[in-house]
């Protein structure tokens, strides 16, 4: 394990946004933000002068907040009825991350009220009775997969989901999220990852999908929703995971992409910028951040680069000091910037973003990096799919084990 020494308060102050004269909206927003920062940084290097110098992960405020949200939601959370599995995605996602584990009876009410969601003609909607479209699909089969249990495993009727993901495919390769719905790459994405962990992948299903991929690429190297949309973080990995999910990958500008990925990284703050000219936002910890070992399993295998042999082509120490001095609620939990407030979509991708962080791994090597209290330490998730390698390597070897559901 190697534990990293933080940037120094002067260090991260000498990284400020230069405006050169021409003050607008979006740097005055900047300076904000870097001012939020640098405060509680400068907070943080006061605070532990004389003890130890070390930021320590609320642990067990987070799992408090994480369970609550499985027990009850606030009024806050009415605009999300249309996202229910989401929410049981995130908050189980986080807490396999935290090595939590849920009781029996609670793991089957979840199978139970997952159920509900399935519709009779395939796919899963973002409730009980609600039409099924493709990223509630992802967030059901994704919590099915952590659960892990034959019950939950079970509860997919791999038959209609094929039928109805036929329906969704356009003839150019791409998917619409729901029948009659928009078309975007997030449907492409999720679409391959609940194929390949349920084993109904076919190339008559994803014939075309690679083109269409590609034709999302932008100029800056990141990929945007569709066709010719400006490049953003939670786009591009949903496109280059898809590619990935095809052993399509190499077929992109992976130099491009590369460049742009971490270009995405703010100098001063650590975290991760969606987009060209916009705010450090936590959630693209896991958007950006979970690019980079895609990237470097795809630039191994090519003879021709000098890789650093334990770590991403980010910087980790950044991030994690990002993630864990300025993006902890007080109350458990982890947020978008300072100032904003907790919640359960920024739980997530932040503590998936960590994990990331962490965790190196490759075909040759593998070393963990841990910044600040060892307690820090969160499970391995997985870079595509995005919930631990052990639920993967569960749920796959369930599937693989059936026949694939032809169309
Ligand atoms: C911009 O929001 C956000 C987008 C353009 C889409 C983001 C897409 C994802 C997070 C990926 C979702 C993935 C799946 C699998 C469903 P904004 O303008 O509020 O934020 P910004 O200023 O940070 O760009
Ligand atoms: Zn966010």
């Amino acid at each position: 394990m190697t534990s990293f020494k933080r940037r120094e308060f002067l260090q991260i102050s000498q990284e400020k946004f230069q405006e050169e004269g021409e003050a607008t909206n979006s740097s005055v927003e900047q300076i904000n933000v870097e001012t939020s920062c640098l405060r509680l940084f400068e907070i943080f290097e006061a605070n532990n002068e004389e003890i130890e110098n070390i930021p320590v992960l609320n642990r067990h405020r987070t799992k408090h907040f994480l369970a609550q949200g499985l027990k009850h939601l606030s009024e806050g959370y009415d605009c999300l009825d249309a996202s229910r599995p989401w929410i049981v995605y995130w908050i189980l996602h986080s807490l396999e991350l935290l090595g939590e584990e849920l009781p029996t009876e609670q793991k089957h009410d979840i199978i139970q009220f997952l159920a509900r969601c399935q519709s009779p003609e395939g796919g899963f909607g973002g409730g009980p009775d609600q039409i099924p479209h493709l990223a509630p699909t992802y967030a059901a089969v994704n919590s099915l997969a952590i659960i892990g249990t034959e019950e939950a495993f079970k509860v997919v009727n791999r038959q209609t989901l094929v039928k109805w993901m036929d329906r969704l495919r356009c003839p150019d390769g791409s998917f619409t999220m729901h029948e009659g719905g928009e078309i975007d790459i997030r449907g492409v994405y999720c679409a391959l990852s609940v194929a390949s962990l349920l084993n109904i992948y076919t190339s008559e299903l994803f014939h075309r999908t690679d083109e269409w991929l590609l034709r999302c690429q932008t100029y800056e190297g990141g990929f945007g929703g569709t066709p010719g949309m400006e490049a953003h973080g939670g786009y591009t990995f949903c496109g280059f995971a898809a590619l990935m999910l095809m052993g399509k990958e190499k077929l992109c500008d992976v130099d491009n992409l590369l460049l742009w990925a971490a270009n995405k990284q703010m100098k001063l703050e650590g975290g991760f910028q969606g987009r060209t000219n916009k705010l450090v936002d936590g959630c693209y910890s896991f958007w950006q951040g979970g690019i980079f070992p895609l990237i470097h399993v795809t630039l191994e295998k090519s003879q021709s680069y000098l890789l650093p042999e334990y770590e991403w082509l980010f910087s980790s120490q950044g991030l994690q000091e990002y993630l864990l001095i300025c993006c902890q609620d007080t109350r458990g939990g982890l947020i978008d910037k300072p100032g904003k407030h907790r919640d359960f979509y920024h739980t997530c991708y932040t503590l998936s973003g960590l994990s990331i962080c962490q965790h190196f791994r490759t075909r040759e090597a593998q070393k963990t990096h841990v910044f600040g209290h060892h307690s820090n330490e969160l499970i391995e998730t997985h870079p595509v799919y995005n919930i631990s390698i052990d639920a993967a390597n569960r749920a796959t070897s369930y599937f693989n084990s059936l026949p694939v559901v032809k169309l």
